[in-house]
């Protein structure tokens, strides 16, 4: 029993979050590397084509040499169980990308030093927030020219309303980069550029701010300068409060360089210090404890066609509660029925392997027949209960599908059916309208073309598409409106999904402005609950 709450206890299970190119797949292999999951840096996505993807399981992936699909690795570190889930880096990420959050406890925010925020990292951030959970900042690339680290603090304040406190501050930037002074241990960790892989240990050296010895290693300036934001820094703008860090109220800051595998280190080490292990989750029977010995888990993901031969797909799950063995039967909830989980999964690195024991903060995958769908819990407890659905996240690419070949309807139908079901797109239809006209809509663009794909390879279908300007999307949450009463501009579309929840389509921010000016009481959400 001991065991077995420890084996909960050392599990810390987060994603990274970033805008494209910030780092997070050299970060990601950085952290790797200490774990010892992977020899060599440079095995986690095959961007150029140089690197082994870790999920190419589909043509299209291999041909871009990107991962559209998102995984997990696992490694143990210092007496700890990390599972890092992966998130697709491509800016064509898709829903996936947001319901991995939902399988994550907390989240590494990447930063490009030179760059800020941008655009990606804000959609992501609103996601974690909407959760609650604790983010941690990895600013990168300090070895390259930056911005001021003062304004990158402010930037991040202002624009996604968090709190921040740098745990390290850097010295210089770009050629005059000399390394970070640690504020919690009082001393400054040398920077040596010693070359791309930079696996040599970092020097760390006791700094008093102020000692003369010092300015040789800094030269004057730097010296001053670094006394000075010290300084500032210890005054009152910014506290350190756990509480805070636990609620993703404040995150934790550290500069560094993933690249030259600089602050890496002690990054992970805070960070697991300061971050938690799988905490109770909500259910329909209140909060479920992840040390029961019921086992739980709920679906975030689903993968179609790993072998095309097979038409199988994996059913991600994230365990919340108890231990998983393979074979264990469970009840599916959503489905009413007891199933034998035979077939597991871990996606580790470069290979699949089979699991056979899983625990709490855990990610398997389940082979699935066809009977999951996104948001599923299974369990063994005997009065079963069911965790809170995942939201559907708004697309912001919409395009109307037809078939090329009217006579393949059927196969259409199915199709686009089975393809929604699994998450990887989202149908709308006229209110109250069948499948005669079909609007997709994508969180990224690059889903449209694996829906051209899939429907051709595996359900022989040629697709039509025609982008249309809708780029907003609001699910109505008054129950007891009917859509055509609306006032709304003449470029926005009422349509239904298939859920048979009604929406909005919008062209630009302002109509959606129009449309709550225009109708009193209207109440529209940017998540399908
Ligand atoms: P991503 O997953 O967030 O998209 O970013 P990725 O790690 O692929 O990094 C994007 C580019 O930035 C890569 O260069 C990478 O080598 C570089 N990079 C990452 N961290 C650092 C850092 O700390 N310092 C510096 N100077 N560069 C960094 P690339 O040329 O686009 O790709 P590659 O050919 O080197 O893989």
């Amino acid at each position: 029993m001991k065991d077995f709450v420890e084996q909960i206890q050392k599990r810390r299970t987060f994603a990274i979050i970033s805008h494209p190119d910030a780092g997070k797949t050299t970060l990601t292999e950085k952290l790797l590397l200490y774990g010892g999951a992977i020899q060599q840096a440079g095995i986690v996505k095959g961007k150029k084509g140089a690197r082994a993807a870790v999920s190419d399981w589909m043509e299209i992936e291999k041909q871009r040499g990107i991962s559209v699909t998102s995984s997990v690795l696992q490694f143990e570190y210092d007496g700890y169980c990390i599972n890092i889930l992966d998130t697709p880096g491509h800016q064509d990420f898709s829903e996936d990308t947001y319901r991995t959050l939902m399988a994550a406890d907390s989240a590494v925010m990447v930063i490009d030093a030179a760059k800020g925020v941008e655009a990606q990292t804000k959609k992501l951030f609103k996601v974690c927030t909407m959760r609650g959970i604790p983010i941690f900042t990895f600013i990168n690339k300090m070895d390259r020219e930056a911005r001021n680290p003062f304004d990158l603090l402010e930037e991040i304040e202002q624009v996604l309303g968090i709190e921040t406190y740098p745990m390290n501050w850097p010295i210089g930037s770009g050629k005059d980069f000399k390394g970070v002074y640690d504020r919690n241990a009082k001393e400054i960790l040398a920077f040596q550029n010693v070359g791309k892989v930079g696996t040599q240990q970092a020097q760390k050296i006791e700094a008093h701010l102020g000692d003369e010895n010092l300015d040789q290693l800094l030269t004057k300036p730097l010296h001053d300068t670094l006394k000075d934001d010290i300084e500032l820094l210890d005054g009152a703008a910014y506290e350190f409060d756990k509480d805070k860090v636990d609620h993703g109220k404040l995150t934790p800051v550290f500069f560094g360089s993933a690249l030259t595998n600089f602050g890496v280190e002690p990054f992970l080490a805070d960070f697991l210090r300061l971050s938690m292990p799988p905490l109770p989750r909500t259910s329909d029977r209140g909060e479920i404890d992840p040390c029961s010995e019921d086992f739980s888990a709920f679906v975030f993901k689903i993968q179609a066609n790993m072998n095309k031969a097979h038409r199988d797909r994996i059913a991600f799950m994230r365990i919340c509660s108890g231990r998983f063995e393979r074979g264990m039967d469970v009840y599916h909830v959503q489905g009413g029925k007891k199933i034998k989980l035979s077939q597991s999964t871990q996606l580790m690195a470069s290979e699949r392997e089979t699991v056979d024991e899983a625990f709490a903060g855990d990610i398997i995958g389940i082979f699935d027949p066809g009977v999951f769908s996104i948001g599923d819990t299974i369990t063994t407890a005997k009065v079963p209960f069911a965790y809170a659905g995942i939201p559907t996240f708004a697309p912001e690419h919409f395009a109307r599908i037809s078939q090329v070949d009217t006579m393949k309807r059927k196969q259409f139908v199915k199709g686009m059916e089975q393809i929604a079901q699994e998450g990887a797109i989202q149908i709308f239809k006229e209110l109250g309208g069948g499948m005669e006209e079909v609007i997709v809509g994508v969180v990224g663009v690059l889903q449209f073309e694996v829906l051209e794909y899939r429907l051709k390879n595996e359900y022989n279908v040629d697709i039509r598409r025609n982008d249309l300007s809708y780029s907003y999307i609001r699910w109505i949450e008054n129950e007891d409106l009917d859509p055509k009463t609306l006032n709304l501009t003449s470029d926005t579309r009422r349509v239904e999904d298939f859920k048979g929840r009604r929406l909005l389509l919008f062209t630009s921010p302002w109509n959606i402005d129009w449309a709550l000016e225009h109708n009193e009481g209207l109440r529209l959400s940017e998540v399908g609950r």
